[in-house]
């Protein structure tokens, strides 16, 4: 299914469900994600603030935690959802979250409110990346 627009819209619905209950009370930007893993399953999660401000997490980080609790091992397709006129691209450190579990050639989807609105591979947005084979 990844890839397929069945698996596209089935993130989408996710990220967009997440992402209403994101806790973001300080910044007031709300972020929704969404992995498929290697099985066709949909992890969502949404970002989570701290009145310590660092301590906050990323909707990525809450959507690859979920993957990995619920068992899954790889991403096949991730979404991102944020609003405003700005593409809600992964922060650095979220693509480095992300190629922990993905390959060069997965898709990142960066959506709005209304659809996707740009899609990236994983060696577009974080090249020449470390990554686990790099340990061996
Ligand atoms: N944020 C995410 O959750 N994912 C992104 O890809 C970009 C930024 C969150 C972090 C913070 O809670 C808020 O958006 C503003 O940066």
């Amino acid at each position: 299914m990844n890839g397929s627009a069945e698996a596209l819209s089935a993130l989408f619905a996710a990220a967009q469900a997440a992402r209403e209950r994101a806790y973001a009370p300080y910044s007031r930007f709300r972020v929704g994600a969404a992995v498929l893993d290697e099985a066709g399953a949909v992890h969502a999660g949404c970002n989570v603030e701290n009145a310590a401000y660092p301590v906050g997490t990323c909707a990525e980080a809450g959507a690859i935690a979920t993957m990995i609790a619920n068992g899954g091992k790889r991403i096949t397709a991730i979404l991102v959802l944020g609003d405003g006129p700005a593409l809600v691209t992964p922060c650095g450190a979220c693509r480095q979250r992300i190629r922990e579990f993905a390959d060069p050639t997965t898709d990142i989807h960066v959506a709005g409110p209304e659809g996707v609105r740009r899609s990236f591979t994983l060696e577009a947005l974080l090249p020449a990346s470390f990554g686990p084979d790099n340990l061996a």
